[in-house]
């Protein structure tokens, strides 16, 4: 293998520039040329390439966001717009490719290397941290710390007026921001998808709040939960039912996905660029970098997709205790 190309698809997530650069820096450590794709599939599909060298991805380790700019493709969906973008690599004699995403960038890697045998390797990048294969996705960490301090400002509030926050969280259909937001925040209800415990729990558990002498409470909804009512319906429901308490909603949204890398992060990412790197210098594909136990693992991206994933009960019952 010669010549790597890097890109970063679907949601962008917080050391995603960190990733690139352990990438570009492993290949110029190993004296294989980089490529940057820009905009994912999207930009695969159109040749939007650019040659990266050691010193074009100086002082991005710090930032959020991706320099290679991001894209959920619907053309790469399609067996033409694949077609395209095997083009593009063969007249740019690229031999490998580093997907930075999620689910939806690997299965689209998955389909790819089976129609072309083009060797890639993926690395976990979202805030989500629904892969399986790995501990942490990159993004998830300074997730869960900018939701934790964004609740930390809601309570400031919540608690002056004596008021019940409802706070919708991202996470897609896992719950692992929820939880771990919500444990760390210091929630009173946690909702996630993985868990339907119920609405009349919730409601017995803010009435128990209040006799006990709390005044003001957060709830913290996982975008994903299946309670069947969206956050504004389950403040509705809660006012309808609970008149004691007056209720807003703060939904957090997109920026979740923003701002500067927490270390963690950055660590990560820079581990998992160069494992990925190597692994296609060493002749592997289809395969993920990942972490276990604070060691670098791979994993075949196929069993990253469809692995699943599960909720630490362990936190889970912690939660409980803790809004007793
Ligand atoms: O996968 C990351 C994520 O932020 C999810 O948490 C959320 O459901 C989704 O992306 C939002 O997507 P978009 O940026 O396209 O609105």
């Amino acid at each position: 293998i010669k010549k790597i190309a890097v890109m970063t698809s679907g949601g962008d997530a917080p050391g995603m520039n960190a990733a690139i650069r352990s990438v570009v820096r492993a290949c110029a450590y190993y004296g294989a040329n980089c490529v940057g794709i820009y905009r994912g599939y999207e930009g695969l599909i159109e040749g939007d390439f650019i040659e990266l060298t050691a010193r074009s991805v100086n002082n991005i380790i710090n930032k959020g966001g991706t320099i290679l700019k991001s894209a959920r493709s619907k053309e790469f969906r399609t067996k033409e717009g694949r077609a395209k973008a095997f083009e593009n690599l063969k007249e740019n004699e690229i031999d490998g490719m580093v997907v930075i995403g999620g689910d939806g960038s690997f299965t689209g890697a998955v389909i790819f290397n089976e129609e072309y045998n083009f060797p890639i390797i993926g690395i976990p990048g979202t805030i989500d941290n629904d892969i399986f294969g790995t501990s942490h996705t990159i993004g998830y960490d300074t997730a869960l710390n900018t939701a934790v301090e964004a609740i930390d400002k809601i309570r400031d509030t919540a608690s002056s007026h004596n008021r019940l926050f409802f706070v919708e969280v991202m996470g897609r259909d896992a719950g692992f921001i929820a939880l771990n937001a919500g444990v760390g925040a210091g929630a009173e209800e946690i909702l996630i998808p993985e868990e339907n415990l119920g609405l009349d729990r919730m409601l017995e558990s803010l009435k128990k709040s209040r006799r006990t002498g709390k005044s003001s409470s957060i709830v913290v909804v996982a975008e994903g939960d299946k309670s069947g009512k969206n956050v504004y319906e389950l403040a509705k429901y809660v006012e309808e039912n609970l008149p004691e308490y007056d209720v807003r909603v703060s939904v957090l949204g997109h920026m979740q996905r923003g701002g500067s890398p927490s270390c963690f992060d950055r660590v990560l990412a820079s581990r998992l660029g160069v494992k990925s790197v190597e692994l296609l210098l060493d002749g592997q594909t289809n395969l993920m970098v990942g972490l276990n136990n604070n060691e670098v693992i791979s994993t075949s991206i196929k069993e990253a997709i469809t692995g699943g994933h599960s909720i630490n009960q362990e936190l889970l019952r912690v939660s409980d205790i803790m809004t007793t």
